[in-house]
């Protein structure tokens, strides 16, 4: 959450930082602010701390009036976490003598206790965030040094290592400093940063899309390291202040992934590139003798075969990609499979022995409950095998085992492709674990494997044909104040994904209900004109579902179904029905799921929502 950015080199800063936080502004936009190193006439740098309400576009019109030659600064979205958005809470944060500024991704734990000493040592305090404790930090061992002859180059850099051994919590963490002009420094735990250097100077990010104009190759500190940035050069040293030399790491992906590409926003875009997701995903993971291929499993055949309870964790979006798993996981391999929000397992006790498998799921690969849930279930014994979609991330890197969405970058808030990517990823694990236990032959698996793939063909058809459809389904419920999401079986499951996408771009209430639960409660909600959103596609349990529908049609619902290609029996019955192409039922949520995210942006665009950027929310949710 939050995205930080930092530049220091031969052009003016102000710019380079505005677009960077543009490009990291999916991460956070309740305010934004920059700390901007200015010299003035007589060569005295002071710090230009300038920071708004708001988003990133606010804070470039107030810029704009500046007329700012500064070369070295650092900026900051925000998603508040500490205090609320206020222009007092944004970030720079700075010392008592506005001489050391910072920008800071992570919760610090402590800040309570750091706050109050810090009072006592006479240190003012104009933020309720927890970050202000890290400005203060920094200026007392900033001076604790003055005299200990550490030169000056150094000064920052060792006054950010003080205050980091003082710190409990994660950070990303960036610092200038008035009296150092031109220089950076940044230190990292359990929040990410990259660094890299550039044809104009040196850089720093929150994430890789901040920097990648300006270049493709960058360090990804690691946590416990720290750098130096300089016009012309960054040292990067361990805890201890020993220079160190980091990997560096080449960005393969296109600059396009950051850009719209002349789509109205990124949901759009997104939700277009899910056939290629499909494939990408599948790409090399079946043998020429029909066996599955995860070549990231990190799980022998012999452990897997030994598995008999898998337990899926995953938050969100990520956790109805694991209610579609449990249904093939226990079709396939008949292995008993739970779905547990990850903020509740963490917190329960749940039955962990050597042979339960977890499989944790997170586009971003950082979300804390999921993290914290992984690693609790590796000290109870559990293997964690994870799915997501940020190389190297911390569920990468803490799993025994991982498996690539091939998404990229998703940058609408609201989670689609990466989803997809989720489902098919599972569907794979899912096939992997019915071969092992004997119960899905290689003929089997290739013919799954076949109709996987062909669904990537399916969702075109869907994008191709059922704009218009969608369109009318989405005016004709824009305004009702709620509305019901049903399906039974793999229905079930999407719809809790339909609502989800409905609530969280549009801000119109939605709940997902099990079609047969209906009549024991929900469906007192419903008067003429309710919608009631079905997924309604050919299954075992397709006249089930009609039966329901039949319920609700009784009582004066809306009905928008999403159907089956060919099925004209619900046209009876819905107002409005949506075609997806005939799929295996078990594929069947990959193709439902398009046009509930293309419904969903659709109402949001009608009542003049912000797609890509929803109130409230943060595409990565870094704190409990
Ligand atoms: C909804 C959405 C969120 C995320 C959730 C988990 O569209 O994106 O519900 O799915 O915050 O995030 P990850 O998958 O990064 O762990």
């Amino acid at each position: 959450m939050c995205g930080i950015v930092g530049y220091t080199g031969q052009n003016p800063a102000a710019n380079i930082l505005v677009t960077g936080l543009k490009r990291l502004e999916y991460r956070g936009y309740d305010s934004a602010g920059v700390a901007l190193a200015e010299r003035d006439a007589t060569g005295t740098y002071t710090l230009n701390i300038i920071r708004r309400v708001g988003k990133v576009s606010g804070l470039e019109s107030e810029l704009n009036g500046h007329s700012s030659t500064s070369t070295c600064g650092i900026g900051h979205t925000r998603w508040a976490t500490h205090g609320r958005p206020t222009q007092a809470n944004a970030h720079p944060h700075i010392s008592c003598d506005g001489r050391i500024a910072i920008v800071h991704n992570g919760i610090i734990e402590n800040f309570a206790e750091l706050r109050e000493e810090l009072i006592q040592r006479g240190h003012h305090f104009s933020s309720d965030t927890d970050t202000e404790v890290f400005a203060h930090l920094i200026e007392e061992a900033y001076e604790g040094n003055e005299s200990s002859g550490i030169p000056a180059t150094h000064k920052l850099l060792d006054a950010l290592r003080i205050a980091c051994t003082q710190v409990v919590g994660a950070y990303g963490v960036a610092a200038i400093a008035a009296d150092e002009p031109g220089t950076i420094a940044v230190a990292r735990k359990d929040s990410p940063i990259v660094i890299g250097r550039g044809e104009h100077g040196s850089y720093v990010a929150s994430d890789v899309i901040a920097l990648i104009d300006a270049t493709r190759d960058v360090v990804v500190l690691e946590d416990g390291q720290f750098a130096l940035l300089t016009p012309n050069k960054i040292i990067y040293t361990d805890d201890q202040g020993t220079p160190i030399e980091p990997a560096v790491t080449h960005i393969d992906w296109d600059i396009d992934l950051a850009e719209k590409a002349g789509y109205p926003d990124f949901m759009l875009k997104e939700i277009f590139e899910q056939p290629r997701v499909v494939r990408d995903t599948l790409v090399g993971r079946l043998t020429g003798a029909g066996e599955l291929d995860i070549d990231e499993l990190g799980l022998s055949f012999e452990e897997l075969n030994l598995v008999d309870r898998v337990y899926v964790i995953a938050c969100g979006t990520s956790y109805h990609a694991g209610l579609i798993a449990k249904n093939l996981i226990e079709a396939w391999a008949r292995i008993p499979c739970e779905v547990e929000a990850a903020s509740e397992f963490r917190y329960r006790n749940p039955i962990i022995t050597p042979s339960t498998l977890v499989v944790a799921v997170s586009q971003s690969g950082e979300t804390a409950d999921t993290l914290a849930a992984i690693r609790d279930a590796r000290i109870k014994g559990a293997k964690v095998f994870g799915v997501t979609n940020v190389v190297g991330s911390p569920v990468a890197r803490e799993s025994d085992g991982v498996i690539y969405t091939k998404a990229n970058k998703e940058i609408a808030v609201a989670s689609t492709k990466s989803f997809i990517g989720q489902v098919v990823s599972l569907t794979l694990l899912a096939m992997l674990l019915g071969q092992v236990k004997g119960k899905l032959t290689t003929g089997q698996t290739r013919m799954l494997f076949r109709e996987l793939g062909d669904t990537a063909e399916h969702i075109q058809t869907i994008l191709d044909t059922q704009q218009q459809a969608i369109q009318s389904a989405a005016t004709a419920c824009k305004d009702a104040p709620s509305a019901l999401f049903v399906g039974r079986g793999m229905g079930a499951a999407v719809s809790n994904e339909g609502a989800l996408k409905l609530k969280e771009i549009s801000y119109l209430h939605a709940e997902a209900y099990a079609a047969g639960e209906m009549k024991h409660g929900a469906i007192a909600l419903i008067e003429p004109g309710f919608p009631v959103i079905a997924v309604a596609t050919k299954s075992a349990v397709y006249d089930k579902v009609l039966s329901n529908l039949k319920e609700c049609e009784a009582r004066g619902a809306k009905i928008i179904a999403v159907a089956t290609e060919g099925d004209h029996e619900i046209e009876a019955i819905a107002d409005y029905v949506i075609y997806v192409p005939p799929t295996r039922e078990a594929f069947s949520a990959i193709t439902a799921t398009v046009p509930l995210q293309l419904l969903a942006r659709e109402v949001a665009r009608l009542r003049g929502c912000d797609i890509d950027q929803p109130r409230n929310l943060a595409k990565s949710v870094t704190v409990e």
